[in-house]
């Protein structure tokens, strides 16, 4: 070769280097402007929900996620249904929200696990009331720690009873409001999903597809519904300090219910798709770049998966010990 087409292949060379620089810098810019809009200037600037409508229902109400979501939108100026298994609890909330923050309450006792046949009776309910906003919240996991599948307690109904929870609420509270939002040109539907659908979950394998379920529903429908005034937003939170968390104590990646409900009601608007607050959205990239799929998958991460479920367990008995401790 000689030095003129030498020096070509150079610049040829330098030319797809320097693009590809600009185009990761590009990326990232957007990528960190997208973030910095939906987790810093949403905590300045919010949408008003109250304009969704006058009511807002929220599922599995009376504890963690649900009661703060619930707290957090009465504060906001809507009225709440609240929608929970326990009447004590759901009395307890509603009276709560009224004394706190002046607002009319509705409560409406189910048990999600029980399938289809609960739906005419919630739809009864619900028939009078202007609902601007569902909150698709209510969902379980089938054990206190990480297991594998068949070690599951009593699997075959323990099974439906999480799909039942997590999946069948979704799409049946949604189908039970949406017509009326379509009807009004507007609404906001907020479902929780769980960091745990963002990847398969080695030893949360049913929660996790019934999460990813959530995800792939809630983007699916954002998209048909928005150009008809519907907001739907996924939320994927990473932990926060609630029963299904076993009240680990809220630190700076692990959330206290109150605080993440505030904030990832904030993105309401800038997100159709989010983990909530800015902890969980690191702790998203952060697991994403160093966990990626292949290696979550692999039986190595499952065998380190085992460890981590034996060293939560051992906090939490500690945990539970204390407190026997403090109450005797
Ligand atoms: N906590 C986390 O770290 C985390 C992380 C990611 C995603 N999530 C998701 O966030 C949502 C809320 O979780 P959480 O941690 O707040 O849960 P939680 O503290 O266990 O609270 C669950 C709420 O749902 C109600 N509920 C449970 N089973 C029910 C049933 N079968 N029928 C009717 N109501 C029922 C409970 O009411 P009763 O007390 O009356 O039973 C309670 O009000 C879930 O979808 C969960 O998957 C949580």
């Amino acid at each position: 070769m000689d030095s003129e087409s030498n020096s070509m292949v150079v610049m040829v060379l330098v030319l797809i280097g320097g693009f590809t620089v600009l185009f990761y810098m590009l990326k990232w810019s957007w990528k960190c402007w997208c973030g910095f809009r939906v987790y810093v200037l949403s905590n300045f600037w919010q949408v008003n929900l109250k304009a969704y409508g006058q009511w807002a229902v929220v599922t599995g109400a009376t504890s963690g996620i649900g009661k703060a979501y619930a707290y957090e939108l009465a504060r906001r100026g809507l009225d709440i249904v609240l929608v929970s298994r326990s009447i004590d609890k759901l009395h307890a909330v509603a009276k709560e929200i009224e004394d706190k923050h002046g607002r009319q309450t509705h409560i409406i006792q189910t048990d999600f696990t029980e399938g289809h046949h609960i739906y005419p009776a919630i739809a009864e309910a619900l028939r009078d009331l202007e609902i601007g906003i569902l909150v698709n919240n209510v969902g379980m996991n089938y054990s206190e720690t990480l297991v594998h599948f068949l070690d599951i307690p009593n699997p075959e109904q323990r099974t439906t009873h999480v799909i039942n929870c997590n999946i069948l609420s979704v799409t049946q509270m949604t189908t039970l409001i949406l017509p009326r939002m379509v009807e009004r040109e507007k609404g906001l539907i907020i479902n929780m999903s769980s960091e745990a659908g963002a990847q398969p979950q080695p030893m949360l394998s049913l929660y996790s597809a019934t999460k990813i379920f959530v995800t792939y529903f809630s983007r699916a429908l954002n998209s048909e519904y928005k150009s008809r005034g519907i907001t739907v937003q996924c939320v994927a939170p990473f932990m926060v300090s609630t029963n299904m968390t076993q009240h680990l104590p809220p630190s700076l990646l692990l959330k206290s219910a109150s605080e993440f409900a505030c904030e990832a009601l904030n993105t309401v608007g800038y997100s159709s798709y989010t983990s909530g607050c800015v902890a969980h959205a690191l702790q998203h990239i952060a697991l994403s770049v160093f966990f990626p799929g292949w290696l979550r998958l692999s039986s190595y991460f499952v065998k380190q998966t085992e460890k981590f479920a034996l060293s939560m367990q051992k906090k939490v008995d500690e945990m539970k010990e204390r407190s026997a401790c403090k109450q005797d």
